[in-house]
């Protein structure tokens, strides 16, 4: 009975309903607005889209770590081959540097800097493993095991794998700072940077880190650290922006991806997370700091037992804002706390109080997210007091639980659905709880979404 009146009355409800949380222009505006964040075609070359005007076959130079002295014995310290080859590498061009496979190299924390002459490609095959002893770490290079910084334009590639030898680090990390994560691939303020295939696997802290970078593709990436290792993040993104990272795997410890302050333009395409702590835009705002996020994509994922799915957290007394994120195609297989926003997220041992400032949230869609929830509110909206969460919008989410109890919580959060809403988020306190989203207004504005036939169910 709904639908006939959206597709006849939409316009003279909306008018009845003027005073309305969400006109229908607001909706609109909203949709148009979460439709146009970018996803990038599929049969896009790689290399363009971060800017590489060549490919590797270009990188005729090879410079083997092997020629300057490295044994690859996995015992031996290859840490000054490693400095020496890199040197060679970074001021010539076309070179690769080359780790060959087959043997396994032991490197102390070191910083590989740019800038580089033109087209450098780096080549890992073989196997690079950190020294596994946390006390004789050089107290000089607190956060870094393998650190690329300033580089512009370069082909991280390989079957080879990094390996942060981190169970030490692991037993013991409750010593440690959180603060000063420790990372075991690090690229750093780089431009234009390409990364496939290489594994990265037990971290001491964090596996993965773009930092202060612009344009950068990752693909076929493979992240793996115990579920239990503790602070382990997967891929954390920060101060970066125009990043994409497709068909990856990762299992960690900690969240399979993470994207912090001053990100913009992240997309995810085909990633699968488990174990791990789900796929986070945060922490943010920690220490009354300010944060801004914005334009984020999630578009195809599968999350196996995850202790969260779709997550933004941030702290109390923070400031600044997330804004248009957008999670489509989402399957989730026994996660808890599937879709999520916390703004009351505290790691620390003390407890944190509730303040009046907090991250604005904003225009954050979930669209075709289905699975099973270990956790009865499958949906979690908790929004500052002071700063409500506004437009949310929800479509087609079904998440199911093995008892059949599932629910939505909602404080202080704002927004609107349509499709399949289960379970139903009525208590996103929208005012528009009378049909006023029309069909009609909606294809004229935006054909995908009409595809979908909205009904305006249950929400
Ligand atoms: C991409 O290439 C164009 C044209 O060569 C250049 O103007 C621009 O600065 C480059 N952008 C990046 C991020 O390297
Ligand atoms: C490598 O290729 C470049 C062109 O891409 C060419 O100018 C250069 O001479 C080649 N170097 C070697 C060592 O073959
Ligand atoms: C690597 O670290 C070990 C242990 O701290 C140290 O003995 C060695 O000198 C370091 N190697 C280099 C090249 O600095
Ligand atoms: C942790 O790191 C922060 C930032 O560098 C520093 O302010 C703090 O004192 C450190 N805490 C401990 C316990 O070392
Ligand atoms: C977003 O990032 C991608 C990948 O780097 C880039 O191709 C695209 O142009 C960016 N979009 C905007 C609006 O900057
Ligand atoms: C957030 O990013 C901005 C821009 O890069 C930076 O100036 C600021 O210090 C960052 N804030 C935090 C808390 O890291
Ligand atoms: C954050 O701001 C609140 C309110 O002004 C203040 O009470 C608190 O001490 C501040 N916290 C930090 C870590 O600066
Ligand atoms: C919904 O998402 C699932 C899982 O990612 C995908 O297989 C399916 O094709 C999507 N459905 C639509 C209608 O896009
Ligand atoms: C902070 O506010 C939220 C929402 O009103 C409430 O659920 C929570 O108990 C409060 N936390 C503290 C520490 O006061």
């Amino acid at each position: 009975m709904c639908q006939f009146l959206v597709l006849f009355m939409g316009l003279l409800l909306l008018a009845a309903h003027g005073g309305a949380e969400y006109s229908q222009d607001d909706k609109l505006n909203i949709l148009e607005e979460l439709e146009s964040l970018y996803v990038e075609d599929d049969d896009h070359e790689v290399i363009d889209s971060a800017n590489i005007s060549w490919d590797e076959r270009s990188a005729n130079v090879s410079v083997n770590v092997d020629s300057f002295g490295a044994s690859g014995d996995g015992i031996s310290d290859d840490t000054e081959a490693f400095v020496k080859a890199w040197n060679t590498a970074c001021s010539t061009s076309n070179s690769v540097f080359l780790v060959p496979p087959g043997r396994i190299y032991l490197v102390n924390a070191t910083s590989f800097k740019g800038p580089c002459a033109d087209k450098l490609v780096i080549q890992i095959d073989g196997t690079v493993v950190a020294p596994g002893e946390p006390s004789n770490w050089d107290p000089k290079l607190p956060r870094i095991w393998l650190d690329f910084s300033k580089l512009k334009g370069v082909i991280f590639q390989g079957n080879g794998v990094i390996d942060g030898s981190g169970s030490k680090w692991w037993a013991s990390s409750c010593k440690r700072n959180k603060t000063n994560a420790l990372q075991a691939l690090t690229i750093d303020s780089s431009i234009a940077v390409v990364v496939k295939g290489l594994t990265i696997q037990n971290s001491q802290q964090m596996n993965f880190v773009i930092s202060r970078c612009d344009s950068v593709r990752i693909s076929q990436v493979l992240v793996s650290s115990p579920g239990d290792s503790p602070n382990t993040d997967g891929i954390h993104i920060t101060e970066s922006t125009n990043v994409i990272l497709q068909d990856s795997k990762i299992g960690t410890g900690d969240d399979c991806v993470s994207i912090v302050n001053a990100s913009s333009n992240i997309t995810m395409k085909r990633i699968y997370c488990g174990p791990g702590h789900g796929i986070s835009i945060g922490s943010l705002g920690k220490d009354n700091s300010t944060a801004v996020v914005s334009k984020v994509v999630l578009d195809t994922a599968f999350l196996r037992e995850t202790t969260n799915g779709l997550r933004i957290k941030t702290w109390q007394g923070g400031s600044g804002y997330v804004r248009a994120v957008r999670f489509d195609n989402v399957q989730m297989l026994d996660v808890a706390n599937p879709v999520i926003i916390d703004q009351f997220y505290c790691d620390s041992p003390t407890e944190c109080k509730n303040q009046t400032s907090a991250v604005k949230i904003s225009q954050i869609m979930y669209r075709n997210i289905t699975g099973t929830t270990t956790s009865e509110k499958a949906m979690k909206f908790a929004c500052s007091d002071t700063v409500p969460c506004s437009n949310i919008v929800l479509s087609n989410v079904n998440l199911e639980r093995n008892d059949g109890t599932v629910e939505t919580y909602c404080n202080s959060a704002e927004g609107f659905g349509f499709g399949i809403v289960h379970p139903s988020a009525d208590c996103l306190n929208s005012q528009d709880k009378d049909c006023t989203l029309s069909d009609l207004t909606i294809s004229t504005r935006t054909p995908e979404i009409e595809k979908d036939h909205i009904a305006h169910t249950e929400l």
